[in-house]
C-alpha cells in the first residue's frame, strides 16, 4: 500500500540534504526511518501495505518520514528482530538522512528494542508504542485518558530496566509523550503502584459508564454501533445521519471516545447510534483488553454498521481485520450491514463488492448519496429483529403504551373498561421491560 493511495494529499518531498536536527520540543519535526518486514504468504495486509499504513500512523503522530526499509524475514533474529545486515543498512540510512528515530512496524521485545537502540544510536519505537502515543494525544474523556495511561505504563513496565538513562539520553518526542514520559524517572515499584491506582480509578469511571449504559438500556430504542477500520468514515457518517458534531479529520484515530446520538428512522421509529474507535491491523498487545469498556458499546449493540472505505484498494483486507477484532469482542454474530463508503471516489459505473455477505449499501457519507437506502436497510434489519408482544395493560399505563408506539408497531389494540389488550412487534429489549413492568400474568 503506498501512502499516496490512502492519502490524497501530495507526498511530502524529503530533502536529500540533511538539515541540522532540532529537538522536537523546539517545534521541529522528528525525522523517522520506518522499518517493516515481509513474512512470506500473508493473510490481511502484506509487509509493504502494512508499512504504508505505518507511514500514515507516523504522519498522524506528526513525525516526518525520512526513509523506509523493508526486509523479507524467514526467521526472526531474537536479538534485533531484523538481520544484522539490515541493521547496518538502517543505521547508514539514519546517518545519511539525519533521522533521529527508527520506527518498527512489528512489536519488539524489550531486549530487541534495547539492542536496536544501541546499534542504531537513536530512539527505537514500535507500532504499539506509536499507536499508544497517538492515543495519548487523542483521548478526550477521563476513561479514555486513563485507559491510554494504563496501556502505556503496562507497555513500559518490562522496559524499565536500565532503559531510563538510555531513553533520557535519546530525548523526548514520539513514543514518549503522554503520561509515560514522567514515569521514566521512577522505579518499577512506583510504576506498579501507579498501575494499581489507575486500575482502581478506571473501575470507578467504568462503574459510572456502566450506569450510563444501563440508563441507555432502559431507553426503548435499539442500539446501533458504527464499527470499521480507522479513517473509513464512521464519524462523517455519524454526522451525516444525526447532525452530531463529531470530530472528523483525515488522520487515523480521529475519534477515540464513543459518542451516542439519537437516530430517526424512516419508519418513524428511532435508535441510538454509537460511533466507536477505529480498528487497525496489529493493534498493540492488550489493546482490546485496555479499551474493553470503550468497546463494550460494540458488544452490546443490536446492530452493527460496518463502515468500509470502498475507494481503498486494501478495503477487503481491512474488513478481515475488523472481523477479527469483532470476534475478539464476542460480537462476531451480531447482525450487521456492510456500508461501502466513499462511493464518490469510485470511478463512475464501478460497483464495490466487499464484505462478508449479508446486506450491504453503497453510500457517500460526504455527499449524502445512498443514505436513504441505508436508513431503509437499517429499518428492515431492526424490524426483522422485532419480537411479538401480547400484553394487557391498565389504561393508566399510558407511559408503556407510548413506549410501545415509539419503538415498535402496534398490531392490535382492544380497550375493555380500564384495561387495554395489545399485540405489538417491538424490540426484544422493550418486550422484556414491559413484561417486567406488568408482571408475567398480564403478558403471554
Ligand atoms: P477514525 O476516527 O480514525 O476511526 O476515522 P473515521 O472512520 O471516523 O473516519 P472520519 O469520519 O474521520 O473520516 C476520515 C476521512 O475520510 C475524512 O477526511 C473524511 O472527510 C473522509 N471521508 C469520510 N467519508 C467520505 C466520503 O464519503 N467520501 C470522501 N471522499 N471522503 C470521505
Amino acid at each position: 500500500m503506498s501512502a499516496d493511495v490512502l492519502d490524497p494529499r501530495p507526498a511530502r518531498r524529503q530533502g536529500r540534504r540533511a538539515p541540522v536536527p532540532v529537538p522536537p520540543e523546539h517545534g521541529w519535526q522528528e525525522r523517522a526511518i520506518l522499518v517493516g518486514t515481509e513474512h512470506g504468504p500473508h493473510q490481511g495486509l502484506s509487509g509493504e501495505e502494512s508499512l504504508g499504513e505505518l507511514e500514515r500512523l507516523v504522519d498522524t503522530a506528526g513525525v516526518l518520514v525520512a526513509g523506509k526499509a523493508l526486509q523479507t524475514v524467514r526467521r526472526i533474529n531474537p536479538a534485533t528482530y531484523i538481520g544484522a545486515g539490515k541493521v547496518e543498512q538502517v543505521e547508514a540510512m539514519i546517518r545519511e538522512r539525519a533521522a533521529n528515530v527508527a520506527i518498527f512496524d512489528d512489536s519488539l521485545s524489550p531486549a530487541q528494542q534495547r539492542n536496536l537502540e544501541r546499534a542504531l544510536k537513536v530512539k527505537v519505537v514500535d507500532r504499539s508504542q506509536l499507536i499508544l502515543d497517538i492515543f495519548a494525544r487523542r483521548a478526550q474523556s477521563l476513561a479514555g485518558k486513563l485507559q491510554v495511561e494504563l496501556a502505556q505504563l503496562e507497555y513500559l513496565l518490562p522496559r524499565l530496566t536500565r532503559q531510563w538513562q538510555h531513553l533520557s539520553r535519546l530525548g523526548g518526542g514520539v513514543g514518549t509523550r503522554g503520561p509515560g514520559e514522567t514515569q521514566l524517572e521512577v522505579d518499577r515499584r512506583r510504576v506498579r503502584e501507579k498501575i494499581a491506582r489507575l486500575r482502581r480509578r478506571l473501575l470507578d469511571v467504568e462503574r459510572t459508564r456502566g450506569l450510563h449504559r444501563r440508563s441507555r438500556a432502559s431507553v426503548p430504542y435499539p442500539c446501533i454501533a458504527l464499527v470499521g477500520y480507522t479513517n473509513s468514515g464512521k464519524s462523517t457518517l455519524m454526522n451525516r445521519l444525526t447532525e452530531a458534531e463529531v470530530f472528523v479529520e483525515d488522520k487515523l484515530f480521529a475519534t477515540l471516545d464513543p459518542t451516542v446520538r439519537r437516530l430517526a428512522l424512516p419508519s418513524g421509529g428511532a435508535a441510538l447510534l454509537i460511533d466507536t474507535v477505529g480498528f487497525i491491523n496489529k493493534l498493540p498487545h492488550g489493546f482490546v483488553d485496555a479499551f474493553k469498556s470503550t468497546l463494550e458499546e460494540v458488544r452490546e449493540a443490536d446492530l452493527l454498521l460496518h463502515v468500509l472505505d470502498a475507494s481503498n484498494p486494501q478495503a477487503a483486507d481491512q474488513a478481515v481485520v475488523v472481523e477479527r477484532v469483532l470476534g475478539e469482542l464476542s460480537a462476531a454474530d451480531t447482525p450487521r450491514i456492510t456500508v461501502l463508503n466513499k462511493a464518490d471516489l469510485l470511478p463512475p459505473g464501478h460497483r464495490a463488492a466487499i464484505g462478508a455477505g449479508g446486506p450491504s449499501c453503497t453510500i457517500s457519507a460526504r455527499t449524502g448519496d445512498g443514505i436513504d437506502t441505508l436508513l431503509e436497510a437499517v429499518d428492515r434489519a431492526l424490524q426483522s429483529r422485532l419480537t411479538r408482544l401480547h400484553v394487557t395493560l391498565p389504561v393508566s399505563r399510558g407511559d408503556l403504551l407510548a413506549r410501545l408506539r415509539q419503538a415498535g408497531t402496534i398490531v392490535r389494540e382492544d380497550y375493555d373498561g380500564d384495561r387495554v389488550e395489545i399485540v405489538a412487534m417491538v424490540p426484544e429489549k422493550l418486550a422484556g421491560q414491559v413484561r417486567k413492568a406488568v408482571g408475567p400474568r398480564a403478558s403471554c
